[in-house]
């Protein structure tokens, strides 16, 4: 794509000349936009720029490895990974609240990552991977850089003393431009194709109580679903698909015994932002297939249903 490289090459020197000698940060995600802004800033200044990884433990299966495999083994990228799980797992102990939880892992991740850009000496560039979308919504009375920096960006709300300059490579782009970027940047397509994954990650989809236990189910159930579903030819028309871990327990039989075990809800869904869903009409073989990986793979399941809501009235998480 001629234009991509293009893109490129602008990004690149816009970025060179805004940062001049000076360092940036930038926290990572594993998602798209993140993933992308790094990849262009490290083009652009290299070993000056510095990685957050926030490990909150609340990731899907491989996801923490993976983004650790490919930005500092294979892009060598100088990568700080947070491996904070126990402290984000012991303040969600017993809290059933969606937003709660919400509140409790948005402030704890605040906390790590602004630790984290003190240990790394003063920088004055942070980067961010917002997109043209994200600016048109924002409303900046104040002015000034930092108040475009919406709240569910997972850096907003850094203290005073973190303030930074921002590099937003991305500020002109739609989500298609950014996934052709990366794709022109030699990004994998796990990356690139990525489907949106809440910033609370797994912790919106273990209702009730999250613990290491239940984390455990719900990644090995959520793989399942995913691998199923990454088989079909056009699982790019999904546009979110994930299990749930319901906090109930339902009656089974293995051999000669009854069980009393966890259900799973898969939850797939097709839409064009996220506003609006419908519920996918996944091919009965296919959900067939994740049923019985899931009931025969993964222990402490024995049943698994498929949530056939639309959005509205039902939400695409279940919290
Ligand atoms: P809902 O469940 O509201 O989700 O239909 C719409 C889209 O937003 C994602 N989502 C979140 N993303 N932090 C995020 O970064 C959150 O707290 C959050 N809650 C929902 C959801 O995965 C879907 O793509």
């Amino acid at each position: 794509e001629w234009e991509m490289s293009a893109f490129i090459e602008a990004a690149t020197e816009a970025i060179r000349e805004r940062v001049g000698d000076h360092h940036v940060i930038c926290g990572l995600s594993g998602g798209v936009d993140s993933s992308v802004t790094a990849t262009l800033v490290h083009r652009a200044i290299g070993d000056r720029l510095h990685c957050v990884f926030v490990d909150n433990g609340l990731l899907r299966y491989r996801e923490a490895a993976e983004v650790e495999d490919l930005f500092r083994d294979v892009l060598g990228v100088d990568l700080h990974t947070a491996h904070t799980a126990p402290q984000f797992l012991e303040r969600l102990e017993g809290v059933i609240d969606p937003e709660q939880k919400r509140k409790i892992i948005g402030r704890t991740f605040i906390e790590v990552f602004a630790e984290r850009a003190r240990a790394l000496g003063p920088v004055r560039f942070l980067a961010q991977g917002t997109l043209y979308p994200d600016v048109i919504e924002s409303v900046s009375p104040v002015g000034g850089p930092s108040a475009t920096i919406k709240s569910h960006h997972n850096v907003g709300g850094l203290p005073e003393d973190l303030e930074f300059d921002l590099v937003e490579p991305l500020r002109e782009l739609f989500k298609d431009e950014v996934r052709l970027v990366g794709r022109e940047l030699g990004l994998p397509s796990y990356v690139v194709d990525r489907q949106p994954f809440p910033g609370p990650g797994l912790a919106v989809r273990i209702l009730g109580a999250v613990d290491e236990e239940r984390l455990d189910i719900l990644r090995e159930a959520d793989l399942r679903v995913r691998e199923e579903i990454m088989k079909m030819e056009n699982y790019l028309d999904v546009w979110q698909y994930f299990a749930v871990l319901l906090p109930v327990q339902s009656v089974g039989v293995m051999g000669d015994d009854r069980t009393y075990e966890n259900v799973i809800a898969v939850r797939a869904v097709q839409s064009l932002d996220g506003m609006t869903a419908d519920w996918y009409k996944l091919p009965h073989d296919v959900l067939d297939r994740i049923s019985n990986r899931i009931i025969n793979e993964v222990r402490g399941v024995n049943r698994v249903v498929y949530d056939i809501s639309s959005k509205p009235p039902s939400t695409i998480e279940w919290e």
